[in-house]
């Protein structure tokens, strides 16, 4: 692969391809009515409730609720990047893909800068694990990993090196420059010294198994130096987006059914030592979204191991902010909290595999932990004590994609909070798409049982893009329209205008990664209950209430503005036209 993809090439292929020809060629389909059906492939079922159908271009699980265009069925299915997603599809529809040519004169270089930064890291992680055997000083590292009861195959196995005690021994074999930009040199007092001495190192590499950073501990503890040191950010590296691991896990199993995220390198290479090999570390960062998805595209269920200690719990909470963004009815997480004073290099070493295994088995699920935890600090049997839990719990509400996953748990914290939370997070998922609107929220409380006309209509309009044409045949005037989600009405609107879309997947496509995803895909799934034909007249119905509504708006505003300081000779004609009708 080299090189960008085209924005146009991908919109073409939409058009090209046939989401049931693909789908057909993964999950054989049956022509039910208008719409191919099957078992879901994203969740255990006996009766198909997978459909997918052919004029949107859109599948859609009434079980699972997974949904998508036939990018996201691919990269769902095959656990596939975006990228990958698009290669698949540009094969099986035999076109090549016109990448990019880099044109500008910056982008070559800086492409080949990054396989030149590549290629140093390769050397550098060969030269630490070369000095393991070869330094002079190699036994103070050897005891220390035999201290720690690592075996030589585990230390090849993730390439573990020994960094020296020298200032400035990797200067003497690399150019200085290029180990500079690769992060592995610091600067202080007008002289490069090397940024790990003597220290085991931990190379850290990508999911196709490059070099791309390195964790380093010290030998000996010593309070006047941070216990472990990392690369900092480099055209290579991006902490938040990648895991330690994943790279001597995959070449384990590519599949594997379940991967344990725990805290520490440590952690990691000895669990693979006790054959536990599904194991990766966040880099001493929060879990993020992003490395989450990374894990999910290579498993179904991710369980978050932390120790039980004060900051271990902090720990896994803060993980539920990237947890519930990213979870849906495909994917599970676990949690599991180690007893304190331990973690899973410790307590393996203590227990052993067959106990550590049967704790990850017994881990809690996202869900019994999620309201676990706000039992732990409030008194369910004040109303005082619930209200707190509606109010702390509906930020992660708001996170969940639409999914069974969601409405249990709304349905659980109705039971614990007897308060049905569920209109007001519906009216706050339209309303997050739209944060220009924050503070008249009274108002927009008053007018919120509207609401399910404008969100019927907004479903047709993702449905059907080409019922735009009754728009600019009918034009409205926004300004004067107010309800719910009115922001992103006008945003999908203004979004078929310029872009045109031909299919409900080319318009998915447009929202892909951006924050009106989830609201986009609920809308594309939502069932209107009309036939095809009915839509167009449904619609033009919906809009001639939207414009009656609009001019009563602009009618009252203009009594209002008139009793209280008059009006130009303008709105007065305005008005008088207004009441005429
Ligand atoms: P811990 O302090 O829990 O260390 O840090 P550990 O993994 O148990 O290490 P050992 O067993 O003493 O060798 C967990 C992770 O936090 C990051 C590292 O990624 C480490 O693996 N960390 C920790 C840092 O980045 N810097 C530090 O100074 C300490
Ligand atoms: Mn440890």
């Amino acid at each position: 692969m080299s090189g960008r993809i085209p924005r146009q090439f991908i919109d073409d292929l939409l058009v090209r391809v046939d989401i049931v020809d693909v789908i057909d060629s993964h999950v054989p389909l049956k022509k039910m009515g208008a719409n191919y059906s099957a078992r879901c492939p994203f969740h255990n079922e006996k009766t198909p409730s997978f459909s997918v159908n052919r004029n949107k271009q859109f599948f859609h699980c009434f079980g699972c609720h997974a949904s998508g265009n036939v990018i996201s069925f691919l990269m769902d299915f095959n656990h596939l990047t975006f990228v990958e997603a698009i290669e698949e599809l540009a094969t099986f529809c035999g076109v090549e893909i016109p990448y990019e040519k880099q044109s500008s004169h910056t982008e070559p270089q800086q492409k080949n800068k990054l396989i030149d930064l590549q290629q140093l890291m390769q050397q550098v992680a060969t030269f630490y694990s070369q000095q393991l055997k070869q330094n002079q000083n190699k036994d103070i590292a050897i005891d220390y990993l035999k201290g720690r009861g690592i075996l030589g195959e585990t230390a090849r196995d993730f390439m573990l090196g020994y960094a020296p005690e020298d200032w400035q021994i990797l200067s003497a074999h690399f150019d200085t420059q290029l180990l500079c930009e690769a992060g592995m040199l610091a600067f202080k007092n007008d002289n490069y010294y090397e940024r790990f001495r003597q220290r085991i190192m931990f190379p850290i590499r990508n999911k196709r198994g490059h070099i791309i950073g390195f964790g380093g501990r010290i030998l000996k503890d010593d309070p006047k130096q941070p216990k472990y040191l990392n690369s900092p950010e480099t055209p290579l590296f991006h902490k938040g987006n990648e895991v330690y691991g994943l790279y001597e896990l995959l070449k384990q199993n590519s599949r594997p059914t379940r991967i344990l995220v725990v805290e520490g390198y440590m952690d990691v290479v000895t669990l693979a030592q006790y054959g536990i090999h599904y194991a990766v570390a966040a880099l001493g960062t929060s879990l993020s979204a992003t490395q989450l998805q990374l894990l999910f595209r290579s498993t179904p269920e991710v369980i978050l191991c932390f120790d039980g200690d004060k900051a271990g719990k902090e720990a896994a909470w803060r993980a539920m902010d990237a947890v519930f963004s990213v979870i849906n009815d495909n994917r599970q997480v676990r949690v599991l909290l180690l007893p304190i004073e331990h973690d899973p290099d410790s307590l393996i070493h203590v227990e052993g595999v067959d106990a550590f295994t049967q704790r990850i088995e017994q881990a809690d699920i996202l869900s019994d932990y999620f309201f676990a935890h706000f039992q732990e600090t409030l008194n369910l049997g004040s109303i005082e004590g619930r209200a707190k839990l509606v109010n702390q719990a509906k930020p992660y509400l708001l996170k969940l994609a639409d999914c069974f996953f969601k409405e249990m748990t709304l349905k659980r914290l109705h039971e614990l909070s007897q308060f049905d939370i569920s209109p007001t997070l519906e009216r706050e998922t339209l309303a997050a798409a739209q944060p220009s609107q924050k503070n008249n929220s009274s108002q927009k409380q008053a007018k919120n049982t509207r609401h399910s006309l404008e969100r019927l209509s907004l479903a047709m309009l993702v449905q059907y893009p080409k019922l735009i044409e009754k728009f600019q045949n009918n034009p409205i005037d926004w300004n004067t329209l107010d309800f719910s989600g009115i922001d992103i009405f006008k945003a999908i609107v203004h979004t078929i205008i310029t872009y045109k879309p031909e299919t409900t997947a080319q318009l998915l496509e447009f929202y892909r990664d951006k924050p009106e995803e989830k609201v986009l895909n609920a809308l594309a799934a939502l069932p209107i209950l009309v036939s095809e034909k009915a839509v167009e007249s449904e619609f033009s119905g919906a809009l001639n209430r939207f414009i009656v509504q609009a001019k009563q708006t602009r009618l009252e505003k203009l009594l209002d503005q008139e009793t209280a300081v008059g009006l130009n000779d303008e709105e007065k004609e305005i008005l008088r036209q207004l009441l005429l009708r």
